[in-house]
């Protein structure tokens, strides 16, 4: 797919997938090595990733999620914050490692999704941490479902340009 058409195709799949659409463990590696090609400060590489895949894991994470794009993902990438080594920037790195993921997994012609505020809360980032085995200094940042709608989702309409850019000056509408 053109770069270009990749970046309008992204969008958030909140609707259910099709269960059965898993990515061949190839594509997801490729997906997550796209993340691992993003920028990150110092070049320190801060965010790690986990590719689940097992049916029992996902249920898992389906269920203490309560989250109903998580409960019929057919696989899903975590992505990992690395606080102690990066800590300036560890947002900053795991923000650009899934937005990767994310163009990478919509070239592929996956959906995808970023899953980030429901990980905030303790109660839910901790037991899907342990059921994964992330280490204590590590992050559970975001959570990306991958696979094909099984409901069509919704698109999401950008603002203008004029709303947002402007040239060599704040709310300067045409170049100068
Ligand atoms: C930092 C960040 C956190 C997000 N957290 C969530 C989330 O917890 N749940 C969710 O459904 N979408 C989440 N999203 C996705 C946004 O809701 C989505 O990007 C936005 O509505 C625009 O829609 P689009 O991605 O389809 O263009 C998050 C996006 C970002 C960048």
């Amino acid at each position: 797919m053109e770069f270009f058409d990749v970046i309008r195709k992204r969008y958030s799949h909140k609707a259910a997938f099709d269960p059965t659409s898993r990515p061949t463990d190839e594509e997801l590696r490729h997906i997550v090595e796209a993340g691992m090609a993003a920028p990150s400060a110092m070049n320190l590489q801060s965010p790690e990733f986990v590719i689940i895949t097992e049916a029992g894991l996902l249920r898992q994470i389906g269920e203490i999620t309560d989250n109903a794009v998580l409960r019929s993902a057919p696989a899903m990438i975590a992505v990992l914050g690395n606080p102690e080594a990066a800590e300036a920037f560890y947002r900053e790195d795991y923000a650009a490692a899934t937005e990767n993921i994310l163009l990478a997994g919509t070239a592929l012609g996956y959906s995808v999704g970023w899953l980030d505020g429901i990980f905030r809360d303790a109660a839910v980032r901790e037991p899907v941490s342990a059921l994964l085995n992330i280490p204590q200094d590590r992050l559970l940042c975001v959570v990306i479902p991958v696979g094909k709608p099984g409901e069509e989702g919704a698109r999401r309409a950008k603002k203008p340009f004029e709303e947002r850019a402007s040239w060599n000056g704040y709310a300067v509408r045409r170049p100068s």
